[in-house]
């Protein structure tokens, strides 16, 4: 269960090159991805329209891809453009091809209909491609839906409990974060004032007093995405509204694309605005960061095998949950208008 109508995070630019095909599944679609010799990027069914043998088992040939089961060839866009041993290929026969775009280092794929799929949506992120900013590229692989990632986006009061050691601090539990409803999703401001410095902002921030923290973000529904202003100030600066002079910031992309009903693609960019010819600096943070993404996913590729595992108990909600049961209403209607549009054109 997905919104359909919605560009997803396919991955980052640099994975899509024009000497290999890349396989993904999103949405529970097999899917590869290339790059053509202009440069531009592609995506076709990863299923070759004459007897299913894998594209990906193929070969690229310039723009083209070539399956190496009985050797069709098709073009960027899908089409058979050669059958080997026939003089004629019927309009028919093609592959679907997804639209894909390229921005701001990310690929984009839109995997719904295609008549609504307009680039101009993709929402803009400069941090990701802004010379005053560094980030480095993650992915992690989940075995778990995309559902309970977007849960974990959108309540952090878990940060003392499974980051206990990494970037949580107990304000995160005892506050309550102001949250907003918005046409694209949920706006959460959420500030944690006179705190102990996190083990990450000891190491980046060299905070050893107090400090006045924020996480300051939009979830987008579709598209399942968080973009985030994050940073640690000291005590008396104003923190986020403040100066920001001696302050620690990032500015953070997280994406949960779903791959089938239970695994997932968790893309993140962490970006910051400080140290940037500090030798080692981009690894010591994206390895940091990288640990604290394995902590989320730990416990909630736990959580999915238990309710994969059965039982009829229900979830019993907690006050830190309006956000995400909230936005998990807003997936229910979306896909359910979906599914309604969809019958009433079949
Ligand atoms: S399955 Fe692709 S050419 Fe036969
Ligand atoms: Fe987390």
């Amino acid at each position: 269960m997905w919104i359909r109508n919605a560009w997803y995070i396919a991955g980052w630019a640099s994975e899509v090159s024009s000497d290999h095909l890349l396989a993904r599944t999103f949405l529970g679609e097999p899917v590869i991805m290339y790059r053509a010799e202009n440069g531009s990027v592609a995506a076709l069914e990863d299923r070759c329209c004459h007897r299913h043998a894998p594209l990906s088992k193929g070969r690229l040939e310039g723009d083209a891809v070539r399956c190496m089961y009985h050797g069709l060839k098709f073009d960027p866009s899908g089409q058979c453009i050669e059958i080997p041993g026939e003089t004629n290929v019927p309009a028919n026969y093609r592959v679907r091809g997804y639209p894909l775009t390229e921005k701001q280092n990310l690929l984009w794929i839109w995997m719904g209909d295609t008549d609504l799929a307009d680039p101009s949506d993709i929402v803009d992120w400069p941090y990701l491609d802004d010379e005053a900013w560094r980030f480095t590229e993650g992915y992690l692989h989940y075995q778990a839906s995309y559902l309970l990632g977007i849960d974990n986006f959108l309540d952090f009061s878990h940060l003392p409990y499974v980051h206990e050691h990494t970037i949580g601090t107990d304000a995160f539990a005892q506050n309550r974060p102001a949250t907003e409803r918005t046409d694209y999703g949920m706006h959460i401001r959420n500030i944690a004032t006179n705190d102990p410095p996190s083990a990450h902002f000891k190491k980046f921030g060299g905070f050893r007093g107090l400090v006045d923290r924020w996480n300051i973000y939009n979830f987008h529904t579709r598209g399942n995405l968080l973009l985030m202003d994050s940073g640690a100030a000291p005590v008396g600066e104003g923190g986020h509204e403040g100066e920001r002079k001696n302050a620690c910031e990032f500015r953070h992309l997280s994406a949960m694309t779903p791959e089938t009903e239970t695994t997932s693609h968790y893309h993140f960019g962490h970006a910051r605005n400080f140290g940037l010819d500090v030798d080692g600096l981009d690894q010591g943070v994206h390895d940091t960061i990288v640990n604290a993404f394995e902590e989320d996913r730990d416990i909630i590729d736990a959580q999915q095998r238990i309710i994969s595992g059965g039982g009829t108990a229900p979830m019993l909600p907690i006050a830190a949950d309006a956000a995400l049961l909230h936005i998990r209403r807003e997936i229910d209607n979306i896909v359910a208008k979906e599914q309604q549009l969809r019958t009433a054109a079949e």
